[in-house]
This record gives structure tokens, sequence and C-alpha cells, in this order.
């Protein structure tokens, strides 16, 4: 079991190292955009310790950081490459850009008012302890919010985990909504925020 999650993780490192230097290609990010928007739409503009999970380039953070300056934003991702673009776009003392395993966050318990994930959640090879860590390190009553892609039908999911590299499960609406119940997150909804993508959110 060990082995074959090393095996995932260093797919994905190698993956999205080689990614970096292009994953800000505009057409790309107009598409990536469609994700980050249900997790624009859930922030307030209250001062917030916020964790994005799997940030890539940063892009997402940039945005939330000029529309709430006053956030306190963290952003882990387990690609080297990815984190140095990010820390290009992303400065002052309220960012903190580190490597880290979503499976094993080093934060302490109820940490943070927000954890999200976007585009991400297909590339964790143990996807229960993801969300359980996720679970972890919010605050109670905190929020946690993952978007995904989602194509409809099941054989297309099937397809598209043997073509893209590091991709591991990508998970039902029903599924998401499941494990979000099951790790004990409450006031679960969902919503298909454009076509290809289905955000989950629940409150600790
Ligand atoms: C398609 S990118 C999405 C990046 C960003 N969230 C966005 O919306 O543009 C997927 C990201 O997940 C990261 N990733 C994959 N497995 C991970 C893991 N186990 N822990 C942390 N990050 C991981 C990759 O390095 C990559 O940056």
């Amino acid at each position: 079991m060990m082995k074959k999650n090393n095996a995932v993780l260093g797919r994905n490192t190698w993956f999205f190292d080689l990614w970096a230097s292009s994953y800000d290609f505009a057409p790309f990010q107009f598409w990536m955009k469609r994700f980050h928007k249900p997790v624009l739409k859930e922030l307030a503009p209250a001062k917030m310790k916020i964790l994005d999970l799997s940030c890539g380039s940063g892009e997402l953070l940039k945005e939330i950081q000029v529309r709430f300056p006053k956030a306190e934003l963290y952003g882990v991702d387990i690609s080297a490459k990815m984190l140095e673009i990010a820390r290009t776009k992303l400065s002052g003392r309220k960012v903190i850009l580190q490597k880290m395993d979503v499976h094993a966050l080093q934060y302490p318990s109820n940490y943070f008012d927000f954890v999200f994930s976007t585009e991400a959640f297909h590339h964790y090879y143990d996807q229960q302890k993801a969300v359980e860590e996720m679970k972890r390190v919010v605050k109670e009553r905190g929020k946690v919010m993952i978007v995904d892609i989602n194509f409809f039908w099941s054989v297309i999911h099937r397809i598209f985990e043997r073509i893209e590299p590091g991709c591991v499960r990508i998970k039902s609406k029903r599924e998401m909504r499941d494990l979000f119940r099951g790790v004990g997150l409450r006031e679960v909804s969902q919503e298909r925020s454009f076509l290809f993508s289905v955000a989950t959110v629940g409150i600790k």
C-alpha cells in the first residue's frame, strides 16, 4: 500500500513539475477559473485563515489576495516547481506556501476557517484520509470545499483515470457527498458549478 501511494505521489510530482512552466497558459487558465468560481463565492469579507490544498501555480490564492487583503493565506502542493511559480505572484507576510502532501498536513487541528481543493482531488491516493485531514485542520463551524472534475458518466471517469498521469479516482457526485457525510461534515451541499465540475461543501 505504502509503495503504491509513493508511486502515485512520485507520478504526480513528476507530472506537475513538468507542467508548471506552462500551467499559466491563458486559454487553460480560462478553463481553470471555472473551478475557482465556487470557492470565491463561499468567501466572506471577514478576516479569515484560508488553506488552499494543492494550490498549484497560485492563481486562485492571488485572486483571493486581491479581493480579501486581510485574509491569511496558506497554500500547499507537492510540486516544488508549481510552488516556485506561486511564490513569484504572491508576496507579503500574510501568505505561506509549503511543499506538503495533503494526506499528512503539518498544521494543528482546528486551525483554519476555510479549507479547499480545486481540480486536484482526483490525484489524491487516499481520498478518505485527505478529507479527514481537511476536517481535522478546519475550525468548528469552519468550511471544507472540494471542487473537482465530473463528466456525468462513470464510463468517462474510468477512461480519464487511465489517460491522465497521476489520476487516481474521479468520484461521482453521490460518492463525494457520502464521503463528506462519512467523515462527519454537516450541512453538505453540492452544485454543478459548470458543465464539467462539481463543488461539494460541508461544515465541521
Ligand atoms: C490540476 S492541478 C490544480 C492546481 C490548482 N488547484 C488549480 O486550481 O489550478 C493539481 C495539483 O495537485 C497537486 N497534487 C497532487 N497530489 C498532491 C498531494 N498528494 N498533495 C499535495 N498536492 C498534490 C499537484 O502538484 C498539482 O499542482
